[in-house]
């Protein structure tokens, strides 16, 4: 039983796998919801398509009831502090609030802070931490490839800004997969994390890969100046490329695709692309399965 899900180095290989195998049995309609009677609320502090609404759409799948915290109207504007609203929403009836917030320290600082056993959803902190979005990827690849152990799983874009990338990273390491990080100085990640191989030559990340993870530019969080041509010139991933180098990668990449930046439009469209939009439909299972685990047991 999980007692919140904030990052992917909390748990063991033993709770990830759990959860994907809850979020296989949701997929294929052989696990029935063990939660009853929750609330949760959805706070998010940034823009999202795809983890807001496949969090929506589970609690909803599960039975649980949802409620969409509205920043702009809230209290915290009047300067209530997140501890505060934490514990008042607590009271209010909310059994868990899933957070996402640029700030990759928030949700730690608020376990740490809050005196009552909310439980906290981490949906994206920062340029550290998406654990839902790693999970919901090695579910997809455990679909396709089965193990990952092994595999060799080629990471190719924004990695320093990229949340998604240093959970997967951390994820994949559990599970001993052999992970390429690919980039060029300016997207470089100040320390290379252990456990990764860092190249700056795309058709060395890609060769023989199982996987090609492409990563959105995440412009929002760049200060420093860098060329986007230089980028797409350099490592837009593409069909030839990929029939060149990688011929039995499967290409994946967590959205939303800045489109012709980090992949072409041809790739995008093309039968390798619909991996992408796979890794969509299986995030509303994964995070099923989160929730489920979590919110399973009675209220303290
Ligand atoms: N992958 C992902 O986190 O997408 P959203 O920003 O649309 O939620």
């Amino acid at each position: 039983m999980l007692d919140n899900f904030i990052k992917i180095s909390d748990l063991t290989q033993g709770e990830i796998t759990s959860l994907i195998n809850d979020a296989r049995d949701f997929k294929h309609f052989s696990k029935q919801p063990s939660v009853e009677n929750k609330t949760v609320c959805l706070m998010f502090f940034e823009n999202s398509t795809r983890t807001k609404i496949s969090f929506e759409m589970a609690t909803q799948n599960l039975g649980i009831r949802v409620i969409n915290f509205d920043n702009a109207t809230s209290s915290i504007n009047k300067g209530e502090s997140l501890k505060e609203t934490a514990e008042n929403l607590y009271f209010i009836g909310i059994d868990a609030l899933i957070i996402r917030t640029s700030d990759e320290n928030l949700i730690e600082n608020l376990l740490k802070q809050t005196s009552y056993p909310i439980k906290l959803i981490n949906a994206g902190s920062g340029k550290t931490s998406h654990p839902s979005q790693a999970l919901l990827d090695y579910f997809t690849m455990r679909e396709k490839l089965g193990d990952v152990a092994g595999k060799k799983i080629a990471i190719v874009g924004d990695i320093e800004h990229s949340r998604v990338a240093k959970s997967n990273i951390a994820l994949l390491n559990k599970f001993g997969a052999n992970v390429f990080i690919c980039a060029p100085e300016f997207f470089k990640p100040n320390v290379v994390p252990e456990g990764t191989i860092y190249t700056p030559d795309l058709k060395e990340a890609i060769s023989n890969a199982d996987v090609v993870m492409g990563l959105r530019i995440q412009r929002e969080r760049i200060k420093e100046t860098y060329s986007e041509k230089t980028y797409v010139d350099n490592y837009r991933l593409n069909s030839e490329l990929l029939e060149m180098y990688a011929p039995d990668a499967i290409l994946m990449h967590p959205g939303p695709v800045n489109r012709d930046v980090e992949i072409t439009s041809e790739l995008l469209d093309s039968p390798k692309g619909k991996t992408i939009l796979e890794q969509a439909k299986n995030g509303v299972f994964a995070r099923m399965a989160i929730l489920n685990q979590l919110l399973g047991e009675e209220r303290i």
